[in-house]
């Protein structure tokens, strides 16, 4: 058994696996993450094999507080400082100028690297106590669902970590809104629960999205991605013999009612999906939501899951 609850050894024992070069599966608000060390190219190198994901897909670099990015980032300007001291720890991720001392395998060769502090305890504290930046894309395979539970692991992922820490279910259940601030107005490459709404406050956004950017600009961004192994189609309605979510009261047995709103939906949605998934249907449903600014980072998730993403 790899699974341990967080207790203070737990995450000791863990802390000196990274330290080791090996890989942890770590819990954070947003979905649990395939942690290694940042500063050990042989570990991010393992992590990209472990996940089959191509090199030029660039990982997020954790750390607990700003100070753990000072051989990370390069600088931090004006504009990251104040959105770093509004939303962290928490769900969004900035990308910056990366420092020379990082290596370039951490961020796919960019110039550029994405950093975030994650604001889940057990990330907190396994950070702090492996004293090292993590890289941590989420734990799943690549382009499978991420997973929100410790339970939704992978026996790939099991196979390749020291251990995985239980933190429970992610609070937040969909990745961080990823904002690329390499240059002004700032441009959202990966909506999240931070919408355009809460950054806009802070920094000015570009009215560009990401499917009108080059394709080079957010490398990662695929239109089949975080997707359950059933095909997936975007409904107005679910027939009662369409397993699927739905926003109606279930008719059918594999009928899951979503939550009404844009963030209890996007905690349940990848947990729906996983069981969804298990129940070996031929194709889900999914109920399209709302066409309204809040539902965007859902739609993103639903378009993608589906394949039809940009
Ligand atoms: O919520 C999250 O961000 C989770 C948890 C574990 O923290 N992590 C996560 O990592 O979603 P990952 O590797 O699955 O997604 C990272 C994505 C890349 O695919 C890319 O789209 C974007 O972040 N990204 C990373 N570095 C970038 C860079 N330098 N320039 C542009 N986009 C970047
Ligand atoms: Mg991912």
């Amino acid at each position: 058994m790899k699974v341990y609850a967080p207790t203070a050894e737990a995450i000791e024992r863990a802390a000196a696996a990274l330290r080791e070069g090996e890989l942890v599966a770590m819990p954070t608000e947003t979905v649990y993450g395939l942690a290694a060390d940042a500063t050990n190219e042989a570990a991010v190198r393992r992590t990209f094999e472990v996940k089959g994901r191509p090199a030029e897909n660039p990982l997020i670099v954790h750390g607990a507080a700003l100070a753990d990015f000072d051989e990370v980032v390069a600088e931090f300007s004006p504009e990251a400082l104040r959105l770093a001291e509004a939303f962290w720890p928490g769900p969004l991720t900035l990308v910056l100028p990366r420092h020379p001392l990082l290596s370039p395998l951490v961020s796919g060769g960019l110039a550029s690297v994405a950093v975030r502090c994650p604001a889940h305890p057990v990330a907190q504290a396994l950070i702090r106590a492996t004293g090292r930046p993590l890289t941590a894309p989420s734990a799943n395979l690549f382009q499978g669902l991420s997973p929100t539970r410790v339970e939704h692991l992978s026996p790939e992922i099991l196979a390749a970590v020291a251990c995985a820490l239980d933190g429970g279910p992610c609070a937040v259940g969909i990745e961080s809104t990823v904002l690329d601030l390499t240059r002004l107005p700032a441009r959202i490459l990966r909506p999240g629960v931070l919408g355009s709404e809460a950054l806009g406050s802070w920094v000015e956004l570009s009215a560009e999205t990401q499917s009108d950017a080059p394709r080079h600009a957010s490398p990662g961004q695929y239109a089949r991605h975080y997707a359950p192994r059933t095909p997936v189609r975007l409904v107005k309605r679910l027939r009662r013999d369409q397993p699927g979510l739905t926003f109606e009261p279930p008719q059918g047995p594999h009928q899951i009612q979503a939550p009404p709103d844009p963030e209890g939906y996007a905690r349940a949605l990848y947990e729906t999906l996983f069981r969804l998934d298990a129940a070996g249907a031929e194709s889900l449903y999914l109920q399209m939501p709302p066409e309204r600014p809040e539902w965007e980072a859902v739609w993103d998730r639903l378009r993608r899951a589906a394949g039809e993403g940009a």
